[in-house]
């Protein structure tokens, strides 16, 4: 083990070429030397002390030191195998942060041309080591760029395996990713790579996020809205495809439409979304909503003007879109203001000078209010309905809203969950909200005297919700949508009694109809009428029907 005091690069040109300097005495860490996480390709210099090694300020800033420090180093050979990149990922910026404000603030871009930048890197990089997550700085065309390794690809190693770190050879492939708001335009890349910076994450977990049960329809909400932007132009054109500009999340009250539109945001890299609730937009003063909806659409026109089809994506997402989308002319206000709102939002998506940089998510529970025009092709055209959860969503909905008991130990042993999804048929996630609240209500009262609200004495550690607080709970909170099971318990009190073997086809036939419903996707819909003389058994049947049939909307 040996301590090297840091001292400055000897010169400026030196510090551009990523190398790190001691003096010959210390020929020991040449060619390579491992100094904190990094691998740097090491070479004497006559300038150099002995005892020292000199750094760039970016390498020194990579490992947190500062001249005159003492830092650890170590030789390093590189592994015979297993240790060329075939390819790596990096992300360009300026160096100078000024450089791209002002170009930004100009509205204009630096052009980067990938396959001659390459050719600078593996002639100014070679064998040298790099490690994920390190900069270094380059000069193309006069302006220094700083670029920082996202991931690399070690030859020889399974593919889609990214590793620590590697060395570049002239067999190296880049695949270049200009930072968020730096200004560059990376020209001339290879059309197969993928736009893969417009997710934070590569893979987000929905859980984590707090939002149950919806990860089939996060899927079609990302395949349908998301998957052709994350190709580059070259390849959508060819494909001669338009990006999805709007889309519509409806379905019951407290199914998490709300809750997805605050979400949507931290799964996005670079844009905030804007969101805004339908009834927020409208004004009473006269020309004010119309206003309101141009202010919201007005960063996006600007961009779009300004770069085109570069401009990156606005997303717009309007909760309770109802408010404003009525269907025109149904409103008797006279005003004519929501007409009006109409035909502002259906320009902006659909008219001629409409924007192509603009993904409008609308909200709703109430779809049949809507105008019919918004929900064509080209407009608002996916619909995807959030619908109540079912088992396995609930089970997840629960979890979420009991994560934080449980992980401080507040939440009783004996609580199930599993058995709690079970039960909570035709609950919405809101309404499993509002249970799982009941429920610590009941426990934070056992530790309450009413009687006595002054001296209260709470023994904090003791508060643990219990499944009969669930039991009490279940009690008290009552799924809005969908009869509950009691009421069609009512409907036939004493269970039912089968007359014979005509009964017993009929029935079997009505379960067959159920069934294909419920598993087929050909027929989502199936009617059916009942008909017989008065006090055959007609509600028996059905109300027997709907208790067996397991699905989780129901209605009388
Ligand atoms: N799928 C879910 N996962 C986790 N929590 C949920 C889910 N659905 C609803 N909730 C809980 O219920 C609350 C209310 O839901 P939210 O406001 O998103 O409903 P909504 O669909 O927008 O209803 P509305 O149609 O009435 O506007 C959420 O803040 C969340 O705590
Ligand atoms: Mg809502």
């Amino acid at each position: 083990m040996a301590m090297l005091r840091v001292a400055n690069c000897p010169s400026q040109d030196l510090a551009l070429t990523n190398a790190a300097f001691v003096n010959a005495a210390d020929d020991a860490f040449v060619p390579y030397a491992e100094l904190g996480d990094l691998v740097l390709f090491v070479k004497p210099h006559p300038d150099v002390e002995r005892g020292c090694v000199a750094l760039n300020g970016v390498q020194r800033k990579l490992l947190r030191v500062s001249t005159g420090d003492a830092l650890r180093c170590e030789p390093f050979t590189p592994p015979a195998t297993q240790f060329d990149a075939a390819g790596m990922t990096l992300e360009l910026e300026f160096t100078k942060l000024r450089a791209a404000a002002d170009l930004n603030a100009a509205g204009r871009h630096e052009q980067v041309d990938a396959v001659q930048l390459a050719a600078i890197l593996k002639r100014t990089f070679a064998s040298q080591v790099f490690t994920v997550g390190q900069k270094a700085a380059v000069e193309y065309c006069g302006n220094n760029f700083l670029f920082t390794v996202n991931s690399v690809l070690v030859a020889g190693v399974q593919p889609g395996v990214t590793s620590l770190r590697a060395l570049l050879t002239p067999a190296t492939s880049f695949v270049f990713e200009a930072a968020h708001n730096s200004a560059i335009k990376i020209s001339n890349q290879k059309t197969s790579t993928v736009n893969s910076n417009l997710f934070k994450t590569k893979e987000f977990s929905f859980e984590k996020l707090g939002i149950g049960g919806l990860d089939a329809q996060f899927e079609n909400i990302f395949r349908r809205a998301f998957s052709s932007r994350v190709f580059p132009k070259s390849v959508v054109q060819r494909l001669g495809i338009q990006h999805v500009k709007g889309m519509l999340l409806h379905g019951p009250p407290g199914t998490g439409k709300t809750l997805i539109a605050r979400q949507i945001g931290k799964m996005l890299n670079g844009k905030e979304p804007k969101i805004v609730n339908g009834p927020e937009v409208m004004s009473k003063y006269v020309g004010q909503s119309e206003e309101n909806v141009r202010a919201l659409f007005a960063d996006a026109e600007a961009e779009y003007k300004a770069k085109g089809d570069d401009s990156d994506l606005h997303i717009i997402i309007f909760d309770e879109i109802d408010a404003v989308c009525k269907a025109r002319g149904s409103t008797n206000s006279g005003t004519g203001v929501h007409d009006s709102i109409v035909n502002q939002l259906l320009t902006k998506i659909d008219g001629v000078d409409a924007l192509n940089n603009i993904l409008l998510i609308g909200m709703t529970n109430r779809r049949d209010m809507l105008d019919e025009a918004i929900l064509r092709p080209g407009r608002l055209e996916v619909h995807i309905e959030i619908g109540l959860p079912d088992e396995a969503g609930r089970m997840q909905i629960l979890k979420i809203h009991s994560s934080k008991m449980s992980e401080n130990e507040f939440l009783g042993k004996d609580v199930n969950i599993a058995d709690l999804a079970r039960r909570t048929k035709n609950f919405s996630g809101a309404e499993i909200e509002g249970l799982v609240k009941s429920a610590v209500s009941f426990a934070l009262a056992r530790q309450v005297d009413f009687q006595n609200l002054s001296a209260m004495e709470i023994d904090e550690d003791n508060v643990k919700v219990q499944a009969a607080d669930f039991e009490r709970a279940l009690g008290e909170v009552q799924p809005a949508f969908g009869a509950s099971t009691g009421t069609f318990e009512r409907c036939r009190l004493n269970g039912i009694i089968s007359p014979g073997a005509r009964f017993e086809k009929l029935h079997h036939t009505c379960r067959a109809l159920v069934e294909q419903v419920r598993v087929s996707e050909k027929t989502p819909m199936l009617t059916c009428l009942l008909e017989g003389s008065a006090g055959s058994g007609k509600t028996a049947l059905a109300a027997t029907l709907a208790i067996g049939s397991e699905v989780s909307f129901m209605k009388l």
